[in-house]
């Protein structure tokens, strides 16, 4: 049965799945065995991926998220509302997001949960828009570098929509 929603396919969901399973084992390598991760899961776009790379992840550990919100009239601004059963402070910290734009929200959060004192932060992202970025971010894992154009799909969305696509896709802006 056709789909009746159809973006242009950038990523197929096995080139994604096999993408993801490597950056689980680079992560379950980089982490001591009797390590435990405290994953930090960028909501909502990143719900899909971090389901998929939490579970290709040998190691032992706790999830929590947080959910941010961007000032329309100043992009700087950015607020983050947390729900995390753990302390951060002496934590292992792996943030979890789907794409990485301008870099200023994943820089804001890197520099608001370094403030708590984590033993180290690591950040994870699907995706990385490199020709759109404005601040220098550190990324250890990441999925597939991009051009400059919107995508959908294995939880990004447009205007909420197209967050269950399996694959990644362009659509026209
Ligand atoms: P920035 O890096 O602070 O500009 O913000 C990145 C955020 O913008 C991501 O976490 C996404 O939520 C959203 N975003 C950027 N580009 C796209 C896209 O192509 N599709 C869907 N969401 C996007
Ligand atoms: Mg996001």
């Amino acid at each position: 049965m056709a789909r009746t929603l159809a973006p242009e396919i950038l990523y197929s969901a096995e080139e994604i799945q096999s993408r993801v399973r490597e950056l689980g084992r680079a992560i379950t390598e980089q982490t001591p065995e009797d390590g435990e991760i405290a994953a930090l899961i960028v909501l909502k776009g990143a719900f899909v991926f971090a389901a998929d790379l939490l579970r290709a992840i040998d190691r032992r550990t706790r999830i929590g998220f947080l959910e941010t919100h961007k000032d329309p009239e100043d992009p700087g601004a950015t607020d983050f509302i947390f729900t995390h059963p753990f302390p951060i402070k002496g934590a292992d910290l792996l943030i979890i997001e789907d794409i990485l734009d301008t870099g200023i929200t994943l820089t804001r959060l890197q520099e608001r949960m370094a403030s708590r004192r984590p033993a180290r932060i690591r950040t994870a992202v699907l995706l990385d828009k490199v020709p759109r970025r404005q601040v220098e971010t550190r990324v250890e894992y990441r999925g597939f570098e991009i051009p400059d154009r919107w995508v959908v799909g294995y939880g990004l969305d447009d205007g909420e929509t197209y967050r269950n696509l399996p694959y990644i896709g362009y659509v026209e802006e």
